[in-house]
């Protein structure tokens, strides 16, 4: 049974660098979703796909077979074989990436690749619905947050360090924008989800942060054990409590899993 972490939140909130770094701490592997919304979004850029056209994105996110390995510790991105990693870490690629995430056949392909790679691997993942829709029975869920002026002050600091030309005013008004998009969209909107724990990191160090996480992983990891040697003790097989069907519907995903798929994931996610 794998050990899951869901950390959600929107843009700039620090999700990547606490992940990151629980991930190190514990020797799990992390996940950043977002890039995968990024992949996608390059390869459309690619295509010249017009990304106010739905019917066209929905055409054109088929022939992206999107995959992730991990090199050093790193997670490195394969569109269709090719490394894009270097590529989707630009302003053009986050707002695409953000046009694109709300296209239901794109959401499709990527949630199905991120509860694959979720199956058998101990992981924290990241990005804006993992624990509302990709991992409902995750056992940790996170849910970062912090304001549109401490975001946007972050990620001035990191542009101007990598030297490059930024305004404050504008990344303020574009994570403004990011985050409307996100938590508006129909499809699997940016949400907590009622069972996440919320941590206001404004106020907060990047270590009081992965601290205050990792001793929250501790909690859970101990709760695991216990339930696992009670399950060994008690021979009975424990039912599965949530719901899949209540989750497909807020996701707005059709789901191509199949009754037996759905089975064993609620014997593996107790
Ligand atoms: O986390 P990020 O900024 O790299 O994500 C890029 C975009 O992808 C962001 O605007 C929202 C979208 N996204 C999403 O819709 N669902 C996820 N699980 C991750 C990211």
């Amino acid at each position: 049974m794998s050990f899951c972490i869901a950390v959600d939140g929107p843009a700039g909130a620090g999700k990547s660098t606490i992940a990151r770094g629980v991930a190190k701490d514990m020797g799990i592997v992390y996940v950043d979703t977002g890039a995968m919304y990024r992949a996608m979004a390059f390869h459309l850029i690619q295509k010249g796909t017009d990304l106010e056209d739905q019917a066209a994105i929905s055409r054109d996110c088929q022939d992206a077979e999107i995959s992730i390995s991990h090199i050093d510790g790193e997670q490195v991105v394969l569109l269709n074989g090719e490394n894009v990693t270097p590529h989707l870490r630009n302003e053009e690629v986050s707002r695409k990436a953000s046009l694109c995430s709300t296209n239901p056949d794109v959401r499709k392909r990527l949630v199905a690749l991120q509860q694959k790679i979720a199956q058998h691997t101990d992981l924290i993942m990241d990005g804006r619905d993992i624990g509302t829709c990709v991992l409902p029975d995750a056992r940790l869920k996170i849910y970062l947050t912090a304001s549109v002026q401490t975001r946007a002050m972050r990620r001035f600091t990191e542009l101007s360090q990598k030297g490059e030309d930024c305004d404050l005013k504008t990344i303020e008004k574009d994570i403004a924008d990011r985050d409307y998009r996100d938590m508006h969209r129909e499809i699997s909107p940016l949400r907590k989800a009622p069972d996440a724990v919320e941590l206001a990191t404004s106020d907060m160090t990047i270590e009081q942060v992965t601290q205050t996480v990792l001793s929250l992983v501790l909690e859970k990891r101990m709760e695991a054990l216990t339930e696992e040697i009670d399950t060994a003790a008690s021979p009975k097989c424990a039912s599965a409590s949530g719901s899949r069907e209540a989750d497909s519907a807020e996701c707005g995903i059709d789901s191509d899993e199949s009754a037996g798929d759905a089975e064993r994931r609620q014997h593996r996610w107790k």
